[in-house]
């Protein structure tokens, strides 16, 4: 497995790639890897003829300076385990080779910002589309694979891909999820062995709320699945909408034959974690 760490370095790889017309698998992680990561790879290669990844803690997303510096970072494990799925190359830029100056653009997502993360986090999705412009750049990768727990930011990453006119496709992976429910994510490291035992809660609620959909309105399920995490009294819901799955806007009421998605942002202790699960008639 090739590790680059500057564009001119990686630069000559793609080429290469480009003149043997091989076709590249784009995997852009924050490190800290698990299974949801691995699983990406594991599509990325069978998709493509070659699987990059790249490792980079983007600070223009992190709207709170506690979460950017606890962020867990464990670089010599996650090349461990990239060699062992089989990935061919890692890209792993230090922030000088990112950001030699300010990066001042502002994107515009035509709406799909405004709520769930982008309301809670101003400026995250701004700050993803500056860093996976790079990387695209970087890359130049004919497919980029994400994971579906953070389905905002494959939409957002979709309508940049499509303002940047960029040929590129975005394929969305299924949620990996831990044997009692809980989504993968590097930040379940940092949750204390209390919060752990609790949090696998909040995918039973999903879940279970994916049936009451039957007898509730939106209204009440929302209530009732605020109330029911809650109580638990360990966690804290931040939010928890039912949006359009096209347009990401929250529903006042479920239709039968549309396509929604429940999404939700729990506080276990200081760790903030994120869920979705569709919620159909
Ligand atoms: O999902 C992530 O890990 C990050 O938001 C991404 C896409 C690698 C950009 O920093």
């Amino acid at each position: 497995m090739q590790v680059f760490k500057t564009k001119i370095e990686l630069g000559v790889f793609i080429a290469s790639c480009k003149t043997r017309s091989k076709t590249i698998g784009f995997v852009p992680t924050m490190g800290a890897l698990h299974q949801g990561h691995l699983s990406l790879i594991a599509f990325a290669k069978k998709e493509s003829d070659v699987t990059l990844a790249s490792i980079f803690v983007n600070p223009t997303q992190f709207n709170d300076p506690n979460d950017l510096k606890n962020y867990p970072r464990n670089e010599a494990k996650d090349l461990e385990m990239l060699l062992e799925a089989g990935c061919d190359a890692v890209f792993m830029p230090n922030e000088a080779e990112m950001y030699p100056e300010k990066d001042t653009r502002i994107f515009d997502f035509d709406g799909l910002d405004q709520q769930m993360e982008g309301a809670h986090r101003p400026g995250h999705f701004n700050g993803v589309a500056q860093i996976v412009s790079k990387l695209f750049d970087a890359v130049q990768p004919h497919k980029a694979f994400f994971g579906q727990k953070d389905f905002q930011q494959v939409a957002i990453i979709r309508k940049m891909t499509q303002s940047l006119n960029l040929p590129i496709d975005i394929i969305a992976c299924p949620i990996v999820r831990e044997d009692d429910g809980l989504a993968m994510s590097s930040r379940n490291q940092l949750l204390s062995s209390e919060h752990r035992k609790a949090v696998p809660l909040i995918y039973k609620t999903l879940q279970k709320a994916r049936t009451l959909a039957y007898e509730k309105s939106v209204g009440q399920l929302q209530e009732w699945v605020e109330e029911t995490i809650n109580d638990s009294g360990l966690l804290r819901v931040e939010y928890f909408e039912i949006v359009d799955e096209q347009t990401l806007l929250p529903i006042s009421s479920f239709t039968a034959g549309k396509n929604n998605v429940g999404c939700i942002a729990v506080w276990a202790g200081k760790v903030r974690l994120i869920d979705n699960v569709t919620i159909n008639l």
